[in-house]
């Protein structure tokens, strides 16, 4: 599927004030799961709150190309799914498109099972380095029967006739590692472990407990986590309220704090405290955000969000916050752009294997727009110019390059919000990868972007 052919341009404006009460679209991480854990789990799972994103709805296909029933009844997604494994091998390729978390988590799943699947994906996924999920595969037994040099798309593999439980440490702070190798672990004879030095999200640790898998957590004294899953054992279909996503609500709420007079609300946001990163540093900047409403839903903190216009104030963010908000430092760059002084962001060096190459392409628009920054290896300083002033490109040309990557476009659609010049992007189709909801809810705010 190519993207590039239907290239959609867009530019932000100076707005007024932002006002108004807003919902984000449903967690893409737990929706991924909710569709895959309910494809394999026996019985029925019921959905609501489901982002219907393409990445998402990617992983609703492959599902169903391997026996799981997934049916839209009004607002409410309904899965019956194979049981435990029975999951059956596709008749064709796995397209998965621009989706990471879809991909990798599914070679885990089926990656064990005794036949042939073969995964592919647009331009950005087959650049993206599938070879961290791979080498626990292999030792688990599985055949990488064909793969592009470097273990990129596209992949087939081949799963032996009984799967190895192995013990595996996550070398890089990697939820889709993690899961991948746990995923692998429910078709697998006995325990497998995985060691975790750093924690990342814990929505599939949460999940397949809650759909009756034998996983248990212990985190020793160092804070490393040891996470066990029983292989071969019984799933059931649950009932899931899928909360709206802190990533996606990361846009709405740096748009406000930097439009001057703004005051805005965004409801039902996911507060999992692996989730919450951004809305720390943007209240250690000085951010005025009042979380409201705290509840739990489903198993999952959430709550609401008041943000106002804030004068904010660089800061330094702590490597180890980056798990914590790994998505969200492309967003947080350009609040760091209407920042008093200098915001330096460390412990970056994933940022370089997302859909795109984020630090340089957060970097380069940046600059475009006449931000004063510096790319490191792995670390971005943004010294930033209160009120915007000088801020943005007239020339319609200069567009940023967003390369196929959903959360540069929103980026840097906020950006032009209170630029005093207009910001414009390359390309907004894949913003309907995540959120394709965007531009409605922010013009409903009263954003302008056309
Ligand atoms: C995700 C994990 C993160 C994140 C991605 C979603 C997940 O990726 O960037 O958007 O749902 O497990 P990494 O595991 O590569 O850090």
């Amino acid at each position: 599927m190519s993207h590039a052919a239907a290239a959609k341009p867009a530019t932000a404006r100076k707005s007024s004030a932002l006002s108004g009460t807003a919902r984000v679209p449903g967690d893409k991480s737990i929706s991924h799961r909710s569709f895959m854990f309910g494809g394999l789990a026996s019985g029925e799972t019921r959905i609501t709150g489901l982002l219907v994103g393409e990445d998402v709805m990617r992983t609703g296909t492959a599902m169903k190309a391997m026996g799981a029933h997934i049916e839209k009844r009004g607002t409410e997604w309904v899965i019956r799914g194979t049981g435990n494994g029975a999951l059956l091998q596709p008749e064709g390729p796995l397209d998965f498109g621009n989706a990471g978390t879809g991909s990798r988590l599914t070679m885990g799943l089926v990656g064990t099972y005794d036949m042939e699947t073969t995964f592919i994906g647009d331009a950005s996924l087959s650049g993206r380095p599938m070879g961290r999920v791979l080498e626990p595969l292999r030792q688990m037994g599985v055949q990488v029967l064909k793969a592009t040099p470097g273990d990129r798309m596209p992949i087939t593999l081949r799963g032996p006739k009984h799967a190895a439980p192995i013990t595996y440490r996550v070398p890089m702070a990697s939820a889709q590692v993690k899961s991948a190798v746990l995923l692998a672990g429910l078709n697998t004879p006995g325990i497998t472990t995985v060691i975790e030095p750093v924690m990342t999200r814990d929505h599939t640790e949460k999940m397949l407990r809650g759909f009756g898998a034998n996983l248990s957590v212990e985190t020793d004294e160092r804070g490393v986590r040891h996470i066990f899953i029983e292989g071969q054992g019984k799933l059931t279909g649950q009932t899931i309220a899928v909360p709206g996503d802190p990533s996606s609500a990361g846009f709405p709420l740096v748009a406000a704090l930097i439009v001057p007079g703004s005051d805005i609300t965004i409801e039902n946001v996911l507060m999992n405290p692996t989730r919450t990163g951004l809305l720390l540093t943007l209240q250690e900047m000085g951010g005025q955000i009042d979380i409201l409403n705290p509840r739990n839903a489903g198993g999952e903190d959430v709550a609401d969000l008041r943000v106002r216009y804030s004068e904010l104030k660089g800061v330094t963010v702590p490597p180890e916050r980056a798990p914590s908000m790994i998505d969200e430092y492309p967003v947080l760059a350009v609040a760091a752009s209407f920042a008093e002084g200098e915001t330096l962001m460390q412990g970056l060096e994933e940022l370089r294997v997302k859909e795109s190459d984020r630090l340089a392409a957060v970097a380069n628009g940046l600059k475009l727009n006449g931000v004063d920054c510096t790319e490191g290896e792995a670390s971005l300083a943004v010294r930033g110019k209160p009120g915007g002033k000088g801020l943005g490109s007239n020339d319609r040309n200069a567009a940023v390059q967003t390369h196929l990557d959903h959360r540069i476009a929103m980026s840097f659609l906020v950006m032009g919000l209170a630029t005093e010049k207009p910001v414009t992007i390359d390309d907004a189709a894949m913003i309907a990868t995540s959120f394709p909801e965007f531009m409605g809810l922010m013009t409903g705010l009263g954003a302008e972007i056309g």
